[in-house]
C-alpha cells in the first residue's frame, strides 16, 4: 500500500505546479496558442473534472457532480477537439480555480478515510491515477506555453548540471536473453493499465545509445542533406516531409538560433535534440547507420539488472529520483547536456533514460498480453488501434512522482511540439 502521506504530498506537488503554470491573467488563459493545444483554462478545469470523476463519483458520470452536466460536458476530451476548445463557453479562470479547490478539499477528505476502508488498494490506485493525470496535463500546458508567441512569461527555476564530454555517438551492449517486461500491482501499485501485466520476453542482443542524440549531431544531419535526400526517409515520412516542408526541428530558426518559451538563444550543441517527429527520428537513425529501439529493447536497457536477474525500480536502482539523477519536474524548461547524470546510469550503462527528452521507439501502441483496462477505460484502450508510436523515458517536463521505466507515452508520428528526442539502437 502507498502511504496516505505520499499521496497527499504528490497531489499537492502537482497542484502547486498547475497553479504556477496557470498564474496568468484571464485573456492569457483563454488564448489558444496553437490548434494543437487547448487554451490553458480548459486544462485547468479538466484537471478538476477528472479528479472529481475518479475520486468522488466512482468514475460514474451519471452520479451528480459539482458542475451542471452541460458545463461538465465541455471538458470531455473525446467530444471536443483541442482546436475547438477556445470557442466553448468554458468556466472562467476564477470559476475553474474555485472548482478545482472544492474538488481537492473533498478528495482530501476521502484520502483521510483511506486506511479504514477494505478497498483501499483500489482507492489508492485512483489517487495515483489522478496525480498522474494532473502531472500529464502540466506537461501539456508546458507544450502550449512553448508554442506561445511573444516575450517570455515563464522563467526557469533550476540550474542544470554541466554534462561530460566524449559520450556522443557511443553505445552500450545489451546481451540477448529474457527479461521481465512491464510491472504489476505488487511491485508498482500506481502503475497504469498499459504497463501491466509483467511478463517475460526474450530480447536478442542489441546496442543502444549511451546518451540521446544531440543538437550538434542533428546539425550534421541537416548539413549533410538529411532533409533533402529521400533515401534516409520512409515513404510515409518523406511524403510528410515534402508536404510540410520540414527542414529542421521545430523551434529552430533559419539564423541558427532557436526559440524556447519565448527566449531566442544559441542552440547548445551538447543538449539532446528535442521537437522532432517520429518520421524525422527515423530518417536521422537511418542516416546515422542505426535504427530506433523498440520499446521492449528500451525498457530492458533502462530497467533490467542482469546481475540480479531482476528489474530495478529506476534505471539507477531503488532510490527516488533526485536532481542528481535525472532532469524531471519541469523547472528547468530544457533538457540537460548529455553526460549530466552519471549517477543515473542503468545497469547496462545507458544514461539519461529518465528525464530530459521523450524518446521515440519503433513500436505502435498495443496492449501487453493479458491487458485489463483500469477504471479510466478510455485512458489507453481507444488508442491501441490508432496511428500512435510509443515514446519512452519521460522529458524534463514530467513530474518526478509519476515516472517509471515502464511508463508508456504515445503520439502520432508527425507530432513534434512534444518534448521528443532520439536515442539510437543497433543490432548486435
Ligand atoms: C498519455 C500523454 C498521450 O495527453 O493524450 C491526459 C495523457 N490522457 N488526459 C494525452 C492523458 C487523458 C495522454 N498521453
Ligand atoms: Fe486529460
Amino acid at each position: 500500500m502507498i502511504a496516505r502521506e505520499t499521496l497527499a504530498r504528490d497531489l499537492e506537488r502537482a497542484r502547486q505546479r498547475t497553479w504556477a503554470l496557470t498564474d496568468f491573467d484571464d485573456a492569457e488563459l483563454h488564448r489558444q496558442y496553437s490548434p494543437l493545444m487547448s487554451p490553458l483554462v480548459w486544462d485547468l478545469a479538466h484537471i478538476g473534472q477528472q479528479e472529481e470523476l475518479w475520486l468522488l463519483r466512482d468514475g460514474d458520470p451519471n452520479r451528480p457532480g459539482m458542475l451542471p452536466a452541460n458545463i461538465e460536458g465541455l471538458y470531455d476530451a473525446f467530444v471536443h477537439s483541442r482546436a475547438s476548445r477556445a470557442d466553448l463557453p468554458l468556466l472562467s479562470p476564477a470559476q475553474s480555480r474555485a472548482y478545482c479547490t472544492s474538488v481537492r478539499a473533498a478528495a482530501l477528505d476521502v484520502l483521510d478515510t483511506l486506511p479504514h476502508r477494505d478497498d483501499d488498494a483500489e482507492v489508492a490506485f485512483r489517487f495515483g491515477l489522478v496525480i498522474s493525470h494532473e502531472n500529464q496535463h502540466d506537461e501539456t500546458i508546458l507544450q502550449a506555453l512553448n508554442l506561445r508567441s511573444g516575450a517570455p512569461i515563464l522563467a526557469h527555476r533550476m540550474t542544470l548540471p554541466e554534462g561530460r564530454p566524449g559520450l556522443t555517438g557511443s553505445s552500450v551492449l545489451v546481451p540477448g536473453g529474457p527479461f521481465v517486461l512491464g510491472v504489476d500491482a505488487v511491485t508498482e501499485p500506481l502503475s497504469l493499465d498499459n504497463e501491466r501485466p509483467a511478463h517475460v520476453v526474450d530480447v536478442p542482443a542489441f546496442r543502444i545509445g549511451r546518451v540521446p542524440v544531440t543538437n550538434a549531431e542533428w546539425r550534421q544531419f541537416i548539413d549533410d542533406g538529411g532533409y533533402t535526400q529521400q533515401r534516409w526517409w520512409s515513404p510515409r515520412g518523406w511524403e510528410h516531409r515534402v508536404q510540410t516542408e520540414l527542414s529542421a526541428p521545430e523551434f529552430w530558426n533559419p539564423d541558427g538560433t532557436r526559440t524556447r518559451f519565448g527566449h531566442v538563444e544559441e542552440i547548445p550543441g551538447d543538449e539532446p535534440v528535442q521537437h522532432v517527429s517520429f518520421f524525422e527520428a527515423e530518417a536521422y537513425a537511418t542516416w546515422a547507420g542505426a535504427r530506433l529501439p523498440s520499446e521492449v529493447e528500451w525498457e530492458k536497457a533502462a530497467a533490467w539488472d542482469p546481475q540480479a536477474g531482476a528489474r530495478r525500480r529506476y534505471p539507477w536502482g531503488s532510490a527516488e529520483p533526485t536532481p542528481q539523477r535525472a532532469n524531471l519536474g519541469g523547472q528547468a524548461l530544457r533538457p540537460a547536456p548529455v553526460g549530466s547524470y552519471p549517477d543515473g546510469a542503468s545497469a547496462y550503462g545507458a544514461e539519461q533514460m529518465l528525464g530530459d527528452v521523450w524518446e521515440w521507439t519503433t513500436s505502435p501502441l498495443r496492449p501487453w498480453p493479458g491487458f485489463t483496462p483500469m477504471i479510466y477505460q478510455r485512458y489507453s484502450e481507444p488508442f491501441f488501434d490508432g496511428d500512435y508510436k510509443v515514446l519512452r523515458g519521460g522529458s524534463w517536463a514530467v513530474g518526478a512522482d509519476t515516472l517509471r521505466p515502464s511508463f508508456r507515452n504515445w503520439d502520432h508520428p508527425i507530432r513534434r511540439q512534444i518534448f521528443s528526442g532520439v536515442r539510437l539502437a543497433w543490432d548486435a
